[in-house]
């Protein structure tokens, strides 16, 4: 199918990051949140690292500004329904998201494919809730959207051939790398990543080391371009929780169970960079 409109729903870290490059990528936008603050932040987000990549010359100054020309952004979700593909990048919580197709629904065209950016919610669950699972599917980038090269493609039980064909061609256009990963509990980076996060948490927790040591140690000791703690600030405390809770639930095994520090912190409002706290103080 040709795709040149997407509608992204959430202005978030993410959402703001797929505008960025699906815009540099020649597509439409249409950005959609429930706040126009998040909108304005996001625009101007947007401006500000396209204008990075500008000033360390790998994009033009003309090719910036068309970016910048094609992305719209709105209060109403029902107008993305015009899209010919909405990636849903909101609040990691299943209710919302279910909410969003819920209230699109009614405002689809009939071949409007569905996607979500989800770290970890079952792709058929949400697909089994909208009017087209065969048209539905995961399509996970990675913060930030802009620098990092994968995105996971995830297929639901449901999901055809020509919708995966469709998300693998815009990855290619965007010039970044395709995994495809099989629909089971936060697909393949965050089953991966995530627990190595909480098992840091245990670590701090256990006082086996403190917040520097145990950063400085996987950076030095493992070539990792943050540590874990660090990282798991730029992901944000409650992502992290929320992904290690699905893989508790999800595969039923110990292993997985979030750390004590770690919900400690999310109950406290400490989430990471969002907020200027988390296991750093960024005030
Ligand atoms: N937009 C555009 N460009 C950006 C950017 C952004 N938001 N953020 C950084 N950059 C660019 C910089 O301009 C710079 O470009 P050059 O190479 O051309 O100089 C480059 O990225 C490196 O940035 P910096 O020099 O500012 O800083 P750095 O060297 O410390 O790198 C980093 C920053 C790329 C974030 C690096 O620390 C890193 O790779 N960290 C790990 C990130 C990671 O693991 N992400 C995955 C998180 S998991 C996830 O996202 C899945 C999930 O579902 C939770």
């Amino acid at each position: 199918m040709d795709i040149t409109s997407i509608g992204v729903v959430g202005a978030g870290q993410m959402g703001n990051g797929i505008a960025h490059v699906m815009a540099l990528a020649g597509y439409e936008v249409l950005l959609n949140d429930i706040n126009q603050d998040a909108l304005d932040a996001a625009v101007a987000r947007i401006d500000k690292n396209l204008e990075r990549q500008v000033s360390r010359e790998k994009v033009s100054a003309e090719d910036k500004a068309a970016a910048m020309s094609r992305i719209s952004t709105t209060l109403e979700l029902p107008a993305l329904g015009r899209t010919d593909l909405v990636i849903e990048a909101a609040t990691e919580r299943e209710e919302i998201k279910h909410q969003i197709f819920d209230t699109l629904k009614p405002h689809l065209g009939p071949d409007t494919i569905l996607t979500s950016n989800t770290s970890s919610i079952s792709i058929t669950r949400l697909a089994s809730r909208t009017d087209r699972p065969e048209r539905f599917m995961g399509f996970h980038f990675m913060n930030p959207v802009p620098v990092m090269q994968l995105v996971e493609l995830i297929r639901g039980i449901a999901t055809d051939e020509p919708t995966y064909q469709t998300c693998l061609g815009i990855v290619n256009k965007l010039e970044k790398t395709a995994a495809s990963a099989e629909d089971f509990p936060a697909f393949i980076v965050n089953r991966i990543l995530i627990p190595m996060i909480n098992e840091a948490c245990y670590t701090l927790y256990e006082g086996v080391g403190n917040v520097a040591s145990i950063d400085n140690a996987m950076k030095l000791g493992a070539n990792h371009p943050m540590g874990p703690l660090e990282l798991a600030d730029f992901i944000g405390l409650d992502t992290c929780l929320a992904i290690m809770n699905v893989l508790h639930d999800g595969l039923a095994d110990t292993k997985y169970r979030p750390c004590p520090l770690l919900t400690k912190y999310v109950e406290a409002g400490w989430l990471g960079r969002k907020v200027k706290r988390g296991f750093y103080d960024y005030r």
